[in-house]
């Protein structure tokens, strides 16, 4: 079977007055029915950007998607018509960001918001459509359901605005939800009822996820393969059980290495690998990630490495073999 989504040498630029930003630089993944896809990498790296471009939500100018495809369900997201986009958007496929204020309008009540989607996705009647909200609100575990459709945004506590947005997204059953960042601002006891509830929620109606974060604990917890990103490309993709039992990349060791404990909630986000990200006005001729490494030879300085698999698998974007510390070509 095909994969539900296959992204090819997505690549996506802004031209700043500064200069052409790199953000995404030739990406390709496949997500198939049902997977979760975890996508992790430090602030500015290309993630959002990556799932905006897929979406047709980059701003242009001064975005613009350069080269690449995106097939879904056999047709390329990147040549729709802006009509066909949109019916895509919100009903097949579905996002979730990081503040759900952002997707709601402050002056309709949630149960507008949501019974609108279905109106005008689903073609249901107003009655059919506030029965239903009613029913996904409820999914989502909002107390009072019945009475609380007549609630304007701000009249929610923050968890529960973001269990709405949830409600929204999953209104018409999409079949991909894109989750970027959604649990970041919230509270550590609300983040976990979030993901709890996206995780049976998944299982229940059997959708594809696409989770982006900083926390590779979530991702653990949530995926089935996780894809690492930086400066605007893979460096590793791997199942979750290979990327943390066996981490290939320098990169991704940092990542793991500065994985706090599991009983450290307070600091779950922690990253700290010495130095910062490239800025991305330059395409690298090297590896992105040299000025950064443990390692230091001669080619990491000269050609940044492709994405090769090392095993079944398992791909990485490095000339080193992390295991040996010695270069992986003569
Ligand atoms: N509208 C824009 N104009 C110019 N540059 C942009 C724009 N949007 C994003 N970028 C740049 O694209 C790069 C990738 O940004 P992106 O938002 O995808 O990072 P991210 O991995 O999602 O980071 P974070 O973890 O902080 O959300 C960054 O260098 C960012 O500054
Ligand atoms: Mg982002």
């Amino acid at each position: 079977m095909p994969p539900l989504l296959e992204v090819n040498n997505l690549t996506t630029r802004f031209y700043t007055q500064d200069g052409v930003v790199h953000a995404v630089n030739g990406i390709s993944y496949e997500l198939n029915e049902g997977e979760t896809l975890g996508i992790v990498g430090e602030s500015g790296c290309g993630k959002s950007v990556s799932m905006l471009s897929i979406m047709r939500l980059i701003p242009q100018p001064p975005g613009k998607i350069v080269a690449g495809e995106a097939i879904f369900n056999g047709r390329d997201l990147l040549k729709m018509s802006d009509e066909e986009i949109r019916s895509v958007r919100g009903a097949q496929i579905a996002m979730i960001f990081q503040d759900p204020m952002t997707s709601f309008n402050p002056v309709l009540t949630i149960g507008r918001q949501i019974s609108e989607a279905l109106e005008t996705h689903l073609g249901m009647s107003s009655e059919q459509a506030k029965e239903r909200t009613i029913e996904l609100l409820r999914m989502v575990n909002i107390p009072e359901a019945p009475d609380r459709i007549n609630d304007y945004p701000h009249q929610f506590s923050g968890g529960m605005r973001q269990r709405a947005m949830i409600a929204m997204a999953l209104s018409c059953s999409p079949q991909i939800l894109i989750a970027d960042e959604p649990t970041t601002a919230l509270d550590v006891t609300i983040q976990a009822q979030v993901l709890d509830l996206v995780r049976r929620l998944r299982d229940k109606l059997g959708m594809a996820v696409i989770w982006i974060t900083h926390d590779l604990g979530i991702v653990a917890g949530l995926a089935e393969k996780v894809i690492v990103m930086y400066a605007g490309f893979i460096v590793e993709r791997a199942s979750v059980h290979d990327l943390y039992a066996d981490p290939r990349h320098p990169y991704t060791k940092g990542l793991l290495g500065s994985l706090p404990r599991v009983d450290d909630t307070q600091h779950r986000r922690l990253v700290s690998i010495e130095g910062l990200p490239p800025d991305l006005l330059e395409l690298p001729d090297q590896c992105p990630f040299a000025p950064r490494c443990v390692y230091n030879y001669e080619r990491c300085w000269k050609e940044n490495p492709p994405l090769e698999f090392v095993e079944p698998g398992h791909e990485i974007a490095c000339w080193v073999d992390v295991r040996t510390g010695k270069p992986r070509y003569d």
